[in-house]
């Protein structure tokens, strides 16, 4: 059947419901279309941009009807700015959306036609809750701004004056750093000309502690008045590391080597009782609160007793394994970043840790070595990024054939490919799983996955 509809047409639709990474879902004639800036019961007047054989794609030009869970946007920059989608859906709402989002990947993609789901754990604040933000530079009349990519534009920047993700402490640096660019007369860069010299700005605090760490990215090594910007920002008794970082590359990262310019070469951040050690770039969960209630629900997944050998894959900084190790016998973390195992190392050491290790490697190609290490692993828990349990690691997880796996993930479309993955080659079948909401405002959402194996791996390898 023809698509209904044709590239630039104009439509009155009705949005239904909100689709896995946020666009309103609304159908003509049977035929689905997505819609940006469409939200359930709205009716809005749209403008179709893609068209598919399988449904189109199309963009919100006026909401004709409000629907019944839009609210008030509190942030001023709000359809502007690229950060937050959903200011203007009610919480609740939010949070019904990510639970339905996760249910259908788990009916549709897994083909579990009663998914076992606890109800989604919402945020426990729903502004102010980041503890990492990133910033862009950009030229303005009155000097150079700092704020955010605008909505859908890799080239067009949005400088902001309070940002309600972050805290007033977050807010103050940044505004304090605006403040001393323009002092200096420094020109921000330019993306689209590869011309300038101020590119990022990395503010990082640990709510628990109340420390704080700044990034500056310039474009050169041109060096600036570095005790200026220290005197900017020593002002806040918060801020205990000051790093400056060069990126002259084209892409847009600040995932580049740090020089410390003042202060401590980490800052601290406290999670479920364990202390643990920052710097510029090693991953932590950005929101702290929710990403202790992450892991303790992990540890309760994992129903530890004392006796099990534990694997924490794809471990970061060694935050999942070191809450779980009070309960475990042993913990093996691996993880691909070597920055981010050495903050691990270093943490284990800090929170006197003694029966974990963590190794650097790609999961799908260490994990046979590391069962040669460990012995058969009890537990394993994986938190992979968005692409799931890519290359060789689902197999090898799979022939590994530990009897429980919590899997946290932070893409439901990747967790139940790879849970049904998990149940053909191995016989895993998914015993409970609850959405978490780390991310008020956004698409994203993380659900932690209970998966027990219903018979020995290697019989049912035999037997296929
Ligand atoms: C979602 S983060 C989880 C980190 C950690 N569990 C936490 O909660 O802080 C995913 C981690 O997987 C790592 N990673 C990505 N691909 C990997 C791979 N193929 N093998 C090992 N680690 C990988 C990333 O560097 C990142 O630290």
């Amino acid at each position: 059947m023809p698509a209904p509809v044709t590239k630039e047409q104009e439509l009155e639709l009705r949005i239904e419901s909100l689709a896995f990474g946020g666009n309103g879902v609304a159908r003509l004639e049977g035929f689905v279309l997505f819609v940006r800036r469409g939200l359930p019961g709205d009716l809005v007047r749209a403008r179709v941009t893609k068209v598919k054989r399988s449904h189109a794609e199309a963009e919100t030009i006026e909401v004709l009807e409000a629907g019944p869970s839009r609210v008030e946007a509190p942030c001023p920059y709000f359809g502007a700015c690229g950060g937050c989608r959903f200011q203007d859906l009610a919480y609740e709402v939010q949070c019904e959306a990510k639970a339905a989002q996760v249910k259908d990947a788990l009916v549709r993609i897994a083909g579990i036609s009663e998914p076992p789901l606890e109800p989604i754990i919402p945020a426990e604040e729903i502004y102010g809750y980041r503890n990492k933000l990133e910033y862009s530079f950009s030229a303005t009349p009155e000097g150079p701004a700092l704020g955010f990519h605008r909505a859908g534009r890799w080239d067009e920047l949005l400088p902001i004056e309070r940002c309600l993700l972050t805290t007033e402490l977050g807010n103050s640096i940044r505004a304090a750093v605006v403040e001393w660019a323009r002092e200096e007369v420094l020109e921000a860069y330019d993306q689209k000309e590869k011309r300038g010299y101020l590119r990022h700005l990395v503010v990082r605090e640990g709510r628990n502690t109340g420390q704080a760490l700044v990034m500056l990215v310039t474009a050169s090594d041109t060096p600036f008045d570095s005790d200026f910007l220290v005197r900017s920002l020593t002002k806040f008794p918060e801020v205990r590391s000051i790093y400056w970082a060069v990126n002259d590359g084209v892409g847009e990262t600040t995932n580049v080597p740090a020089k410390l310019i003042w202060g401590e070469e980490a800052i601290e951040e406290e999670l479920c009782g364990l202390n643990f050690r920052l710097r510029p770039n090693a991953f932590l969960q950005t929101n702290t609160l929710m990403a202790e209630k992450l892991y303790s629900l992990a540890g309760e997944y994992a129903g530890l007793t004392g006796d099990e050998t534990v694997w924490d894959l794809y471990c970061g900084t060694g935050t999942i394994g070191l809450t779980l190790a009070r309960q475990a016998r042993s913990v093996w973390g691996i993880e691909i970043s070597e920055e981010s195992v050495a903050c691990a190392l270093e943490n284990a050491e800090r929170n006197s840790v003694g029966n974990i290790a963590f190794f650097a490697g790609n999961v799908g190609q260490v994990i046979r070595e590391l069962k040669e290490r460990s012995g058969e692993p009890d537990v394993v828990v994986v938190d992979p990024p968005r692409a799931g349990l890519a290359g060789k690691a689902l197999r090898r997880l799979a022939e590994t054939g530990a009897p429980r796996i919590v899997y946290v993930s932070c893409n439901p479309t990747t967790l139940a490919g790879d849970f049904k993955q998990l149940q053909t080659q191995a016989g895993y079948r998914l015993v409970r799983a609850q959405p978490v909401d780390m991310f008020p405002h956004t698409p994203h959402v993380e659900t932690v996955a209970l998966l027990e194996r219903e018979m020995p791996v290697r019989a049912k390898l035999r037997s296929s």
